[in-house]
């Protein structure tokens, strides 16, 4: 709602305006180091020694560090010795490539990625298509194909996609019992972060983690620790191979992939292997039933528009879907952070 000083000033656009200023000094810092350094010296440092230690000019480090101090992202302590910066609590929590709560990764993959798809924002509007063609070159047409463009993208995809499960993943598991259900898939389980909170969370638990035959190798060699025995592997299409039986089928972060027609196509599958009595759990990031907001779910539903062939939906429209393949007694779950929870049952 615009206030009479906003219609004076526009303060609100002008912070819109900058907006993405914001988010590259917050990648840029990522990126360098500064905040792995800082941690890792454990003490206050000047801009020099900072520029330094990562082989930066000494002007634009203290720019980017000013920055920093301005979105409190580091602190800045006057000396008689001179300017000296360092972490703030939330920065060494969240920005720290070593933190269990790192969100280091996903950070990266929208500075490499997302960033660039953004750029034709304007043009995937027009189009209504996603934009890898333009921003990388490769064919659009199987996002996954554009998106895995190099074994070191697939990775850098992965590791960005767990990130957040260290901050949302007890919330969206723990939004139903699934304690009953102990035979579990996650379908396009990626790296595998939310089946280990998953059999964190539920001891008895074991879970097949089912994506394309790479990402499984991958997450195999690369993310799961081999001592893990309660988390398997099964490579497949889930479009083209068969999907095996299980109680519980967790699709997080699949749906908002695809349009209705792959969306249902997809869960009449999972409705045929699951076993009577079982279920399927959504999660998602839940737009407003009027589409108001939030606006976090919003901007994500537009990421999908220039990276995929999806979007983000109301719970009313994946109720519509679960329904439509069968699925009932369809309970929601909104946790409050950025993914949602939707629990459907097979009678
Ligand atoms: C947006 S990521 C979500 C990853 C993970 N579920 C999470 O929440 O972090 C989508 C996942 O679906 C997988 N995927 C895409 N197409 C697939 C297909 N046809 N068959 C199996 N997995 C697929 C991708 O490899 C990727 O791991």
């Amino acid at each position: 709602m615009s206030s009479i000083e906003d219609l004076d000033y526009p303060q609100l656009i002008l912070q819109y305006n900058s907006g993405f200023l914001v988010s590259k000094v917050m990648f840029t810092a990522c990126e360098l180091g500064v905040f792995d350094l800082l941690l890792e010296t454990g003490e206050a440092m000047s801009s020099d020694t900072i520029a330094a230690c990562l082989g930066t000019s000494s002007t634009g480090m203290e720019r980017l560090l000013d920055a920093c101090v301005g979105l409190k992202l580091l602190a800045v302590e006057l000396t008689q010795e001179g300017v000296f910066y360092r972490n703030t609590e939330i920065s060494n929590i969240y920005l720290t490539k070593s933190s269990p709560k790192s969100q280091y990764h996903i950070i990266m993959y929208y500075s490499n990625s997302v960033y660039l798809c953004w750029h034709y924002l304007t043009d995937a509007v027009r189009e209504g298509r996603n934009q890898y063609e333009r921003a990388f070159g490769v064919s659009s047409n199987d996002p996954f194909g554009a998106m895995y463009r190099s074994e070191e993208e697939m990775m850098k995809f992965m590791a960005g996609q767990n990130s957040v499960w260290s901050i949302c993943g007890r919330d969206v598991l723990a939004a139903f019992d699934l304690s009953t259900f102990t035979q579990i898939y996650d379908l396009g389980g990626g790296g595998g972060a939310l089946a280990q909170e998953c059999v964190s969370l539920y001891p008895n638990s074991r879970i097949t983690i089912y994506d394309l035959p790479k990402v499984v190798q991958v997450a195999k060699k690369q993310f799961i620790p081999p001592e893990e025995h309660r988390i398997a592997f099964h490579s497949g299409d889930f479009f083209n191979d068969s999907i095996p039986e299980a109680e519980l089928y967790i699709l997080s972060k699949i749906l908002h992939d695809w349009d209705d027609d792959k969306c249902r196509q997809l869960l009449t599958k999972v409705y045929t292997a699951c076993k009577p009595g079982g279920g399927v759990l959504l999660v998602e990031s839940l737009l407003n039933e009027d589409k108001s907001g939030p606006l976090e779910t919003q901007l994500y539903s537009m990421n999908m528009l220039v990276q995929t062939e999806g979007k983000e939906r109301t719970s009313a429209e994946y109720s519509k879907l679960l329904e439509a393949a069968g699925f009932g007694d369809i309970q929601v779950k909104r946790t409050g952070k950025l993914y949602d929870a939707v629990l459907g049952r097979k009678e």
